[in-house]
């Protein structure tokens, strides 16, 4: 095993690498956790991936069993209506942190401080950071505008400056990162505490979803990833395939007006949401036409489809020689 690269985040976590495989709805399994985890990072999974909160409990006792070290990813608002007993059965397992996306994580502080677990909390601006920070958050993840999934509107880097000088909580990245090099700079340069890398995982081969989708990130570049508001109402970052290109990236007129409806905006982007997600769904476990294929423009790092190990072993392995080479000059200088 390669050096151990320390930062406050393997120090509190008890772990060789400060690097989370971020959670990916439908795409993290618990095979992928347990890997990850043997192979000294942080492995984090969607509560949503386990069909209902019993198979959550038995999932998280099964990677408990080979791994280390589990994180959960839990969506805090109304759209997750089995949040409260997510919330629960991570409590009474014991993961070791939580992630919180979309909404408050004030009840997620409550009842996970007292029992150690440490809460990370996703943002993508200042002022959500600023009221993780008064709710008790562990740490900010600063999820950037080069993020895979549901992104936020500012780059990486000024988004991590942004949020060094208006809070004092530790941050993670997130976002465009799929190599050595990219984690390297993160940590060195921008001083973050860990990186939080999910689209290089997509082309697993531990992954659960069907091999076209894999065999997707690896044909497809960067310059294919588009922005589709029409799968959650919210700006969503996918694969420009050939029917993503046939129903548009917008919503229509008639979804944009009712999505402004004071009265009913809750209940369509509800909507929306459902049906999205079902086609989502579909294509990211079965063979058909109507791909709609969730993915971030690091699928630029993909050549192959991979085991996590390999993918983690040369992600530490290109750090490490940067790191030598970055070494030397300044030694040079
Ligand atoms: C396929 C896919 C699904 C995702 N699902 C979730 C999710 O369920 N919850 C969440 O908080 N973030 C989700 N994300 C965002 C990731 O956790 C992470 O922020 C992102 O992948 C980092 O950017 P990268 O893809 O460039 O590494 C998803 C990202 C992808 C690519």
């Amino acid at each position: 095993m390669l050096n151990k690269i320390s930062t406050p985040f393997t120090e509190i976590l008890d772990i060789r690498y400060p690097i989370i495989m971020a959670p990916m709805f439908l795409v993290t399994n618990e095979l992928m956790c347990i890997e990850a985890a043997r192979m000294g990072i942080a492995p984090c999974i969607p509560a949503l991936n386990w069909r209902t909160p019993e198979l959550m409990r038995q999932g998280i006792r099964n990677i408990k069993k080979k791994a280390n070290i589990i994180g959960v990813n839990l969506i805090t608002n109304s759209s997750n209506i089995y949040y409260k007993k997510h919330l629960e059965i991570c409590v009474e397992e014991g993961v070791d942190f939580v992630i919180t996306s979309l909404g408050s994580p004030k009840e997620v502080i409550e009842k996970c401080k007292p029992k150690n677990i440490k809460v990370f909390c996703d943002v993508i601006d200042v002022a959500y950071a600023k009221k993780c920070e008064e709710l008790g958050a562990d740490a900010l993840i600063a999820v950037s505008q080069e993020a895979g999934g549901h992104f936020g509107p500012i780059p990486a880097r000024e988004l991590i400056a942004l949020l060094k000088s208006h809070t004092n909580l530790p941050i993670i990245s997130a976002g465009g990162i799929g190599s050595g090099q990219g984690i390297w700079e993160r940590i060195h340069q921008d001083q973050v505490i860990a990186v939080s890398i999910g689209s290089i995982f997509i082309a697993s081969e531990e992954a659960p979803i069907s091999q076209e989708y894999k065999q997707a990130c690896v044909d497809y570049k960067a310059e294919d990833i588009v922005t589709t508001t029409k799968i959650s109402g919210s700006p969503l970052s996918v694969i420009n395939t050939d029917y993503v290109k046939k129903i548009g990236t917008e919503q229509n007129l008639i979804e944009k007006w009712l999505s402004k409806s004071k009265r009913l905006k809750k209940y369509v982007k509800m909507f929306t949401m459902y049906m999205g997600m079902r086609k989502v769904q579909k294509a990211a476990f079965s063979a058909t036409y109507q791909n709609v294929w969730v993915a971030g423009k690091s699928i630029d790092f993909i050549h192959s489809i991979r085991k996590v190990s390999d993918i983690i072993a040369q992600l530490i392995e290109e750090y490490e020689n940067y790191n030598k080479k970055n070494s030397a000059l300044k030694q040079q200088n």
